[in-house]
Parts: C-alpha cells; sequence; structure tokens
C-alpha cells in the first residue's frame, strides 16, 4: 500500500510517503542555503516533501536561523530549492510555521504575539542557547486579521517560488494551537471561548490561504489534545470535529498521534479529502516505521509522514520497495545548525 500511487489535490503522488516537516536551523538571513537544495533533492522520491517550518512575517519566526517566506530575496532563494526537487522529479509543500508566543526578541528582532499574554512557561531557542519563553504581547482583536493575511502572503508567495503548495502549522503549540488551546487563549472577543471561538483564527487563516492559492495546494498540520510547549485543550473530539467542520475542502489534514485511536479514526471519517497521519507523534520514543504506516493506511489513512527516517535516509522510499535495513535515527546534535549529518548521509551502499 505505501507505494501505491495517490491523487493529492491535482498532484500525482507515485507511493504514499510523505517527508515530514523538520526544522533544520540552517538558513542565512531567513534564506534557504545551497545545501537545502541538494537536501531536498535527495529526498525527491518522497510521494510529497513538506518542509522544514518557514515563517510566513518576521514576527513568527520561533527559532533561531529558521527560513521565512516574506522578501524578495527569500522567494529567490527557495526557487533554487523547489527547482531542484522538481529537476529529480518530487513535488514540495511549504510548511508555514508561525511560532506565536514561542519565539524570543533575540530570534526575531520582535517582541513575540500570542492569544493572550501567557507564557509557555518552557524554554525557546535563541542564538545564545535556551532562554525562558517570553511573555507574548497580545494581539488586538484588529490586529490577529493581520497575522491571517501573514499566511495568505506568504502562500502566493510560495507559489511564486514554485512551491506546490502550502502547509499551515496547527500542530505543536505554535500560532495557530495556541488559538485552540484553553492554556494559551483566555480572549474574550470571538478568538475565544467557546469553541467557535477558539477554532476561528484556523478557519481563517486556511480560508484565507484557500483563496490565495486554491484550496488544492493547501493542507493544515493538526496535533490533536497534544501538550507540548505549554498546550492544553478542553474537549478534544468535539473540538477538532468542530474545525473539520468549518474548514473549506484543502487538499489535506495532516494528523499527529496525539491522541488515542478512536479520536484519530473520528477524525478521519469526519474528513472529506486526503487525511495523512504521523505515526510518531510529537517526536515519541522511536521513530514512525514502515508497519505503522501499513496499519494506518489499512485503517482508512490516505497517506504516511516519515520525519525522523527521512533524516539519514535520503532514499527511504527505495529502501521500503526492496526492504533493505535503514540508517539509525542520528543524534540530536545534527538535527540543528551544524554543517554535518545534513546532506552526507548517503543512499543505501549496495
Ligand atoms: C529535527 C526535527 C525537527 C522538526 N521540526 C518540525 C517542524 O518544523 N514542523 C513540524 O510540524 N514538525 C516538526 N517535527 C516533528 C516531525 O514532523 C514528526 O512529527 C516527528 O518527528 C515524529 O515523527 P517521526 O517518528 O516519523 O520522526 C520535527 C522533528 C524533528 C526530529
Amino acid at each position: 500500500m505505501l507505494l501505491s500511487s495517490y491523487r493529492l489535490g491535482n498532484l500525482t503522488l507515485p507511493n504514499r510517503l510523505v517527508m515530514a516537516p523538520m526544522t533544520r536551523s540552517r538558513a542565512v538571513d531567513g534564506k534557504p542555503i545551497a545545501e537545502t537544495a541538494t537536501y531536498y533533492a535527495q529526498r525527491a522520491t518522497a510521494g510529497l516533501i513538506v518542509t522544514e517550518g518557514v515563517q510566513p512575517n518576521a514576527v513568527g519566526q520561533a527559532g533561531p536561523f529558521m527560513p521565512g517566506l516574506h522578501t524578495d530575496e527569500q522567494v529567490e532563494a527557495w526557487r533554487v530549492v523547489t527547482d531542484a526537487v522538481h529537476v529529480n522529479g518530487g513535488r514540495i509543500f511549504a510548511q508555514l510555521m508561525h511560532g506565536g508566543r514561542i519565539g524570543h526578541p533575540d530570534v526575531a528582532g520582535h517582541h513575540p504575539v500570542g492569544p493572550s499574554a501567557i507564557s509557555s512557561g518552557t524554554e525557546v531557542f535563541t542564538p545564545t542557547g535556551m532562554a525562558p519563553a517570553p511573555v507574548p504581547r497580545a494581539l488586538e482583536t484588529a490586529e490577529v486579521a493581520e497575522q491571517v493575511a501573514a499566511f495568505a502572503d506568504a502562500a502566493r508567495r510560495a507559489v511564486e517560488a514554485g512551491f506546490d503548495g502550502v502547509e499551515l502549522h496547527g500542530a505543536n503549540g505554535y500560532l495557530i494551537q495556541q488559538f485552540l488551546s484553553s492554556s494559551a487563549n483566555q480572549r474574550t472577543d470571538g478568538y475565544g471561548g467557546s469553541t467557535t471561538g477558539r477554532i476561528r483564527f484556523a478557519v481563517e487563516a486556511v480560508e484565507a490561504v484557500a483563496d490565495a492559492i486554491g484550496p488544492e495546494r493547501v493542507g493544515i498540520r493538526l496535533s490533536p489534545g497534544g501538550q507540548i510547549q505549554g498546550i492544553v485543550e478542553e474537549n478534544v473530539p468535539v473540538l477538532y470535529g468542530e474545525l473539520l467542520k468549518a474548514l473549506p475542502d484543502i487538499a489535506y489534514i495532516h494528523v499527529m498521534v496525539t491522541a488515542d485511536d478512536e479520536v484519530l479514526m473520528g477524525l478521519r471519517k469526519a474528513w472529506p479529502t486526503a487525511f495523512i497521519l504521523n505515526p510518531g507523534g510529537q517526536i515519541g520514543p522511536d521513530e514512525s516505521t514502515r508497519e505503522q504506516g501499513e496499519r494506518w493506511l489499512a485503517n482508512g489513512a490516505d497517506l504516511i509522514s516519515y520525519g525522523r527516517a527521512y533524516l539519514a535516509n535520503p532514499d527511504l522510499v527505495e529502501r521500503f520497495r526492496l526492504g533493505l535495513p535503514l540508517a539509525a535515527t542520528p543524534g540530536r546534535d545534527t538535527w540543528f545548525q551544524t554543517p554535518n549529518g545534513y546532506i552526507d548521509h548517503p543512499s543505501y551502499q549496495h
């Protein structure tokens, strides 16, 4: 099943493997470097690549050395990446990730913003190491629309840069999930309180992006009930059930295993288009496996995303096809920033 083709929006994917978004923190001035084109091109046999998180505006930058899609220079730099992937036969979506309260003035040069002036209570990456997450400035009601518009502007730039589409990062405790959460969002205007209020930012952002570039080029990532970065959500099946009902029919939802199977299967059944499942959840103890992928496909998922397995297995599709052993997940010391451990993982040596 994993190796069968699938029609996603207007794209034909040669297989059902998705390279999951992974921040690698190697950008310079918000621009991907030459090695980034090589890195994604090496992985172009994936049915679909979703890039590392990319900030839609400057205030949305969550960590150091992350790339953006809000200047002409960034668009030019990304075009090199998308060309390299397409020349190698692949398809690539940009993950639009607004950090919201996860950020730091030393990272973005701006004070982070969020639904409410409540810190995540965790630590964030800065250029000089980890630091306590600051208390964000709460967005005024009138300012929320600017953040929605930033997603749409970045999506337009993504298409200009040659991306096949975009995935909004609605998971892992960043801005979109902050609005969903009862711990991060204590607003009393139309963007908080009730379920309708909490889902409103996500729905407006997705609608704006779908209007900008077409719904068939849009997906959203979700971590229902996920608790990292200070997130608490109430009534997860209702919250996400209402969210899926309110979203326009975009190309896909990309769901992480952050709730039990019954909740996830309920969301699968409620969602009309493609359902991407990421078995590994929020960097759980073990990376997603082939067996988990096949099981979820048998249970109604359409596509399976692999994160850590893609770090050291650029030819993951081929390894699955031929039943070859996988290279082990590399140490965390190479996940971010270092020159090594990025484009130096070889394909299987026969
Ligand atoms: C180095 C690294 C960076 C990550 N960065 C992102 C990111 O930018 N956006 C995102 O949605 N998830 C991110 N994730 C989570 C992965 O997409 C994936 O959900 C997680 O690793 C679990 O799946 P796996 O077991 O297949 O690795 C990251 C994971 C890793 C290991």
